[in-house]
């Protein structure tokens, strides 16, 4: 879907990942090996940029002009790099943003939304999205069962407003006592309403072992051949892939 176009990874990692004590690709590599992407950007806290950086360049040398690896918080460097141009608008882009719990801002997810709008599909479509929604081990976390009075003024309710995009995007659902699931919906329910995406849907991942669910995949297109890749993420579900790193659609093994 992407061929020829651009690579967003916000939360690139150093190159390889530890999945359940094995030694594997990470999502820049995999990215990388697909071959998909005419240029890949990768951004990653200062440290780890610096090891994907050389990882790339002892591994992937051929690549290594392809790829950009921009070290720093990506919620200000992905708005400032689409900002100077660096992503095609007339080309195919796709983004994966995989935080670690709550890092990834509803401010990054809109200017990514915002900067191939307007096109028409299938021909010109919005930057694709692929989000990593942490819900099982962040943010429900941050929702006590009895909340003080302080807690709309507390830090973790600043945390679910910045991460969900305004109060009004969850403060009902935690009224209600809602679940997991009514989040990840929400969320995907305003990459639609909001953002404009023609859709916008959730998978929930299992642990592999517990089957315990972890979290939530949220895929945004408004390319036809999205429906292609649910098909990909009822795979990965259905094989209890949970921890594996899957881009899909891009040919990984
Ligand atoms: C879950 S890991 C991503 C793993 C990666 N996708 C892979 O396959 O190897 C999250 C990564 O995001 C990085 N990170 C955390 N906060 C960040 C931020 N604000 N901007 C960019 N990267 C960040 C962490 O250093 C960590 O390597």
């Amino acid at each position: 879907m992407a061929g020829g176009g651009t690579y967003i990874d916000g939360f690139a990692g150093r190159g390889r990942a530890d999945i359940e004590g094995e030694d594997r690709p990470g999502s820049a590599a995999l990215a990388i090996e697909s071959r998909a992407f005419k240029s890949l950007l990768l951004y990653e806290l200062p440290k780890t940029a610096k090891a994907l950086a050389t990882y790339i360049e002892q591994n992937h040398k051929k690549a290594a002009s392809r790829c950009l690896v921009r070290p720093g918080d990506c919620n200000r460097r992905i708005p400032e790099d689409l900002e100077a141009g660096l992503v095609p608008k007339d080309k195919p882009c796709f983004a994966f943003l995989d935080p670690n719990s709550t890092q990834l801002s509803w401010d990054t997810v809109v200017a990514l939304a915002h900067y191939k709008a307007g096109g028409a599909p299938p021909r010109e479509c919005k930057v694709e999205l692929w989000i990593l929604f942490n819900t099982h081990q962040a943010l429900m976390r941050l929702m006590p069962r009895n909340p003080g009075p302080d807690y709309p003024t507390s830090p973790q309710a600043a945390t679910l407003d910045r991460v969900m995009g305004a109060r009004e995007a969850w403060w009902d659902l935690y009224q209600a006592e809602a679940g997991a699931g009514l989040y990840a919906g929400r969320y995907a329910q305003r990459l639609e309403q909001e953002l404009g995406y023609g859709a916008a849907r959730t998978q929930r991942i299992l642990d592999p072992h517990t089957k315990a669910p972890q979290y939530y995949m949220i895929h945004a297109s408004d390319h036809l051949a999205a429906h292609k890749f649910m098909y990909w993420a009822e795979n990965a579900t259905a094989r209890d892939r949970s921890e594996a790193v899957r881009l899909p659609g891009i040919g990984v093994p």
